[in-house]
């Protein structure tokens, strides 16, 4: 399989804020939020693997700043590691200033997808090479996150997460 970069990834989803979206401040719902990073997240890391892929975690969701009713909002997904059969998909929000059109980043995710085949069983992906020195920083701490998901879920035991390990030696 042929290495790809984070740019052949890329899906950016723009969307308005409806009332219908929104909590009672007028902000846009969290959930709602959530959603639309799932959905531009998936089609992220389908591009990366041209799989069937599924959500196995949501690692870190930061609502930094409200995104109030009517706002444009910018949803960008990148893969930012790939690894056997999963890939970490970041995710960043901004919102769009009416007049000056001046992009604001509101918000951030990082989300695991698994590519699947037809019967749902875990199937390898290409690798990922990253390119700008955001995309490399993302990379080199992708693996100390996917450790700290699985130690969390209780799927690895803190002997095996030496990533982690090795940042408190
Ligand atoms: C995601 C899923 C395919 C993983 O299945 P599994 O039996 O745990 O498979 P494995 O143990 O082989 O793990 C597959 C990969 O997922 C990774 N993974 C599993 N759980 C993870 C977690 N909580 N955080 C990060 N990575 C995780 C594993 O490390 C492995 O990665 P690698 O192959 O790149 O090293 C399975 O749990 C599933 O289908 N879940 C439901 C998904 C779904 O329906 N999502 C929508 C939400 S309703």
């Amino acid at each position: 399989m042929q290495a790809k970069s984070p740019e052949e990834s890329k899906t950016i989803l723009t969307d308005m804020v409806l009332p219908g979206e929104t909590n009672p401040l007028n902000n846009l719902f969290g959930g709602e939020l959530l959603a639309r990073m799932d959905r531009a997240a998936s089609i992220s890391a389908r591009r990366h693997s041209r799989r069937i892929v599924v959500t196995a975690s949501v690692n870190h969701v930061a609502f930094n700043r409200a995104v109030p009713s009517g706002s444009v909002v910018t949803v960008e997904a990148k893969v930012s590691r790939a690894f056997k059969t999963s890939m970490e998909v970041f995710i960043d929000v901004w919102i769009e200033d009416r007049e000056s059109g001046k992009k604001t980043k509101a918000n951030e995710g990082i989300y695991t997808f698994v590519a699947v085949d037809a019967t749902g069983n875990p199937i390898a992906v290409p690798e990922l090479i990253p390119v700008s020195q955001l995309e490399k920083e993302r990379f080199d701490a992708a693996l100390r996150r996917k450790q700290l998901s699985l130690l969390l879920s209780g799927k690895i035991k803190p002997s095996e997460a030496t990533a982690l390990k090795a940042l408190f030696e």
